[in-house]
Formats: C-alpha cells, structure tokens, sequence
C-alpha cells in the first residue's frame, strides 16, 4: 500500500503524455488519498434535480465511506444531509429512490423533517435536545437542473462554472424533464480508466458500432479548446445554433475541470438512435429544431452528459473500490412525454446501453492488462487522447497539490 510520500514520487515521476504508474490505478493507498483528497473535496454531479419532481421524494448515494441522501422540501428547495441516524447511526434511507413526508429512521423511529430537523424522538429523558440532533448537512445546489454535493466543510467555488453553464443548460429545460429510465452497472476498473476511456474516441471505431452511427469519432469535433477554422461543418452549425439561441462555443474552466461545448452529430443525425431520428416525439424545453446536435458537459472527478434536442443522457460515476467503479446513467426526456406514445423505452435508450456495456469491457479489459507486473506506461496519442492528457494531467496536479506536505499540514 502505497504512503503519501510513495505517491507524491511516483506521481513526480510520470513521464508526460503517458499512461500512469500501475499502483496508481489500483493501490489501496491511492485509492484512500483519490476519495480524501478529490472525492470528499470536490463538488459531485449527484442527481438531476427532476427525480425530486415532489416534496417527500428522496435520493440516496454511496460516496466512498460516506452515505448521502437528498431530498426535496415542503418548500421545494432540494437539500442534501448525511445519511445517518443522530441516535445511533443507522442509515436512515436505504432506496436509491423513494418518497416520504418524513424521514422515518427503520431502527427506532427518530423521525426527522425534510430540511433535517429532528421532529420525534420516543421516550429520550428529560435534557434531551432535538435541536441538537438534526441531520448533518452536506453542501448541495441546483445548476439548472443538475445536482451537486460536496462533502467538504467549505466546498470550492462553483458560481463560475453556475454563470457559464445555466445559460448553456436553459434551452434544455431540465426543470421540466422526467427521469424514463435509469440504468446503475458496475464496471471492475478503477475509476480514473472509466474517465480516461470517456475523454476520448480513439476506440470508438473499435468499439461502438451503435453510437458511430451518429457520433463522430474526429479527434478534431473535440479537441479542448474546440474545432478550429479547419473545421467549417462545426462553425456553420454553431452559427445556426447561436442565432436560435443556443449557446454553443466551446467553454471551459480554466485548469479543464469542467467543459461545456454543443457539436453537431454525424449526417444531420437528430438523436442518439439506431435510425438517427428523434427517440422523443417532443423537444426538451425550448430546443428550436432536431438537428441541433449534442451539448456535451463534463465535470471532473464525476459526471459526463449529452443534452439532445429530444432526451437527455446524464452519466454519474462514484468508485466503490481501488478496482470498481459503479456507472448511473440517467435518461431524461421532457415531462408529458408519454411511453408508448411519444417514445419507446428500447429505442431511447438502446444505443447508449450498448454503448455502456462495450465500455465497460474495454475498462475490464484495460485494468486487467494494467495489473499484470509486465505493464508499463505506454504513450497516448496527441492527436486521439487530448482529453486523456488533460484529464490525466487535470489529477496529477491536483494529487500533487493536496498530497504535498506544506497542503496536507495546513488541512
Ligand atoms: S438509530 Fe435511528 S432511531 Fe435509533
Ligand atoms: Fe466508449
């Protein structure tokens, strides 16, 4: 197991522009600093704010040790708390997904509010505080439709990424969406090969037959900084997008921990489908025409996400071990879109399970190769993994920064 010292050489030691180290990808020690010093600090993408559609609707998560439930108030505000009995510690809500007008704990009944509050405790003596044994909060927001948690005492700022990306996410009227179908696998690889895989598309030729028929595998539609003057076809169709009003210019944080960029998918297709047409008879909130291609949206360590004219795709990873990481997909269409009517559930949803699956494979396979004592960090590609470099590059920064002794000491 490797030490903090350990990792801070071996992360100084990586060779630019190559894969990293083997315990890096699957050490206990490594594993504990990624959910310390990334997982427990950074904002997470958690749930779409629409699977709360009522007061009383609650959803739960798994963050490395730490269980968080989010809920939805009398008063509409959505709020996260630890998901722990103030009693004696039971997980009060053990669903992912559920409604209640209370939070009633299954072991002996404390019964809390929706914002938290204790409200009943039986028989407790004389002495006994409610008010000091309210659920712990977790810090929680709505980003037009998105919800994000942090465990942090005192998260790091989000308003920037919030001002760039409501205006970019409004057209897509999350607000006014439903969840049709969620799908929670795991896949036996360590959390960093789930994002890696998805920064690039150097194997989707290999890989996904289903998606390649609508989504581009040229390196350039998705370079970080966005296509350049090369690529005409992009620019014509941010053009068209803009002036219906969609925001649509590639947008990005500063060191890349999140990017916003809305591409056109291949041959005017509409939809992420076999047939390339819609899946959804109706568009999300005010989308002005099916062609108008993918908005894409990542956000590290967690979430990745395609905004569609018809439907919405959101993807959650949180790792559940040095070598597991559970995948949550989440499709999203608009509210009276009705199944059976307006669309069907295999057709929305058939490309991305598959695609879901072969990803997993490959990541299966990619950690099995890497924990064999012959592997060696090999070279991306420049041209095909950009996005592996910068997100690669995105975690030995941030690792080396937090793991480093003047930051460790000042925590
Ligand atoms: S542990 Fe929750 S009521 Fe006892
Ligand atoms: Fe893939």
């Amino acid at each position: 197991m490797l030490s903090q010292s350990d990792m801070l050489a071996r992360l100084g030691a990586r060779r630019p522009n190559y894969a990293l180290d083997q315990a890096l990808y699957c050490d206990p020690g490594v594993y504990a600093h990624d959910l310390q010093h990334i997982f427990y600090r950074e904002w997470l993408f958690a749930i779409p704010a629409c699977e709360l559609p009522k007061p009383g609707a609650f959803a739960t998560l798994q963050i490395g040790a730490y269980p968080v439930v989010i809920t939805r108030g009398n008063d509409g505000m959505i709020r996260a708390f630890h998901n722990v009995c103030r009693h004696r510690g039971q997980r009060l809500c053990a669903k992912p997904t559920g409604s209640s007008p209370k939070l009633v704990c299954p072991y002996h009944q404390w019964t809390y509010d929706l914002d938290g509050k204790l409200l009943y405790a039986r028989d407790m003596q004389e002495g006994f505080d409610p008010a000091e044994h309210g659920l712990k909060k977790v810090h929680c927001v709505d980003l037009g439709g998105m919800v994000f948690v942090c465990l942090a005492e005192v998260p790091p700022p989000i308003a920037d990424l919030a001002k760039v990306m409501m205006p970019y996410l409004a057209p897509s009227g999350l607000k006014n969406a439903k969840v049709a179908h969620s799908s929670t696998i795991v896949e036996k690889g360590n959390w960093k090969l789930v994002i890696e895989n998805n920064r690039e598309c150097y194997h989707c030729g290999g890989s996904h037959p289903s998606l390649c028929r609508t989504y581009s595998d040229n390196p350039r539609m998705t370079a970080m900084e966005g296509p350049d003057s090369a690529s005409p076809d992009i620019l014509a169709h941010w053009k068209r997008c803009e002036a219906a009003g969609l925001p649509s210019r590639f947008v990005n944080h500063p060191r890349m921990q999140w990017r916003l960029a809305r591409i056109p998918l291949l041959n005017n297709a509409e939809s992420y489908t076999m047939s390339t047409k819609a899946a959804v008879a109706r568009r999300m909130g005010t989308m002005p025409f099916s062609d108008a291609g993918s908005l894409l949206f990542f956000h590290y360590p967690n979430t990745w996400n395609h905004f569609l004219p018809d439907h919405a795709i959101v993807f959650r990873i949180l790792p559940i071990s040095p070598t597991e990481t559970e995948v949550t997909t989440k499709w999203l269409v608009p509210e009276d879109a009705v199944e059976g009517v307006d669309y069907d559930l295999q057709n929305l949803t058939e490309v991305w399970m598959n695609t879901n699956d072969e990803d997993r494979q490959v990541v299966e396979e990619n950690q099995a190769g890497i924990l064999s004592p012959a592997y060696e960090p090999g070279p991306y590609s420049t041209i095909q993994e950009e996005g592996v470099i910068q997100f690669v590059d995105w975690y030995c920064g941030t690792m080396t920064e937090r793991l480093s002794p003047a930051s460790v000491a000042a925590e």
